[in-house]
């Protein structure tokens, strides 16, 4: 089904203790994509993952995985990390990857020996036959997260990977989403750092409040905000001063205002011709982050950067 669909829902609803927690959501995830679920902690994103993946039932609305309505059909074709991690202390490294495998149907003796080569791609070859209780939280993960692809699934649920890693780890779990890819997986990823959700993502879907905000690409949520100006000039008035739009902010001689509709070239016309003296100029396209604000609120953009998900290793 090259070109289809590898998760699509419609209407998704979910209620606990009467209060919507999930209240409508429509999802459509490309196949062989990589896709990003942005939002702040309690926006729905955990509920709708496992809504999708039928360890939940919704109380209203559908979805199908992998062309399947009934997810668990497809259960030996998808890996998932949930955000409650947690791998028993006593088991070998390798012996835990192999374990993950078989729960999704992989023979122990092939799970064994590509969890050999996968620990060691990924920093934890002199660990292959430690017990779990040995590694660091953020080396845990990293095995959890090697169980959670062992079995070479076609569709891989990541519920917050990112958190709890170090930036070294981090930078390997990137390149890990970006070979999975390569190699046809689909990806779809939560998480409430939006760097991540931009360096890797083709299409997103930003939610807060159990509800979709914003879903399109990472360009297009860009493209909601017009590029911004900075400028310096060496004069401090004159004929130019009428180029420049008068909704612009200046602090400390440095004007800042969005890049006006015509273009640059009429302002920069401006400027030369009415004796500015430009002595610092910079166009820039808003990142991620600020179309994130401008799309969930500031509020949402607050609880976006300083929360860890629920970590539990062992
Ligand atoms: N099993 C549950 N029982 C009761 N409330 C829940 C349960 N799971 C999630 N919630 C509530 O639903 C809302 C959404 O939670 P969740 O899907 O975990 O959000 P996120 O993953 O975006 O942080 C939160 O208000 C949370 O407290
Ligand atoms: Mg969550």
């Amino acid at each position: 089904m090259v070109g289809g669909l590898a998760i699509e829902a419609k209407g998704l609803f979910k209620a606990f203790d009467g209060k919507a927690a999930v209240d409508g959501i429509d999802l459509a995830v490309p196949e062989g994509s990589i896709y990003g679920i942005l939002g702040p902690n309690g926006a729905g994103k955990t509920t709708t993952l496992r809504m999708l993946l039928g360890i939940i039932d919704p109380d209203r609305g559908s979805s199908t995985i992998l062309g399947r309505a009934h997810p668990l059909e497809a259960a030996k074709l998808v890996g998932y990390l949930p955000e409650e991690r947690g791998l028993y202390p006593a088991m070998k490294t390798k012996e835990a990857v192999a374990f993950m495998g078989a729960l999704r149907g992989l023979p122990l003796g092939v799970g064994r020996e590509r969890a050999e080569g996968l620990l060691r791609d990924n920093g934890l070859g002199d660990y292959v036959d430690k017990p779990i209780k040995s590694l660091s939280k953020g080396m845990a993960q990293t095995v959890q997260l090697l169980g959670t692809i062992v079995h070479r699934p076609r569709l891989i649920v990541l519920d917050e990977p990112f958190s709890g890693l170090d930036a070294i780890n981090q930078g390997r779990l990137e390149t890990l989403i970006r070979d999975e890819a390569a190699g046809g997986a689909t990806i779809i990823f939560s998480t409430h750092v939006i760097a991540h959700a931009e360096r890797l993502c083709e299409r997103i879907a930003i939610i807060a409040g159990g509800r979709i905000k914003f879903e399109g690409s990472v360009a297009d949520a860009r493209d909601r905000l017009r590029p911004q100006v900075r400028l310096r000039t060496k004069a401090a008035d004159g004929p130019w001063r009428e180029t420049i739009p008068a909704n612009a902010r200046q602090e400390q001689g440095l004007w800042q205002f969005e890049l006006p509709r015509g273009g640059i070239e009429p302002l920069l016309r401006g400027l030369l011709d009415g004796g500015a003296g430009i002595e610092e100029l910079s166009i820039e396209r808003p990142g991620l982050h600020e179309a994130f604000v401008a799309i969930a609120g500031e509020e949402a953009a607050r609880e976006m950067a300083d929360h860890g998900g629920t970590e539990i290793v062992a």
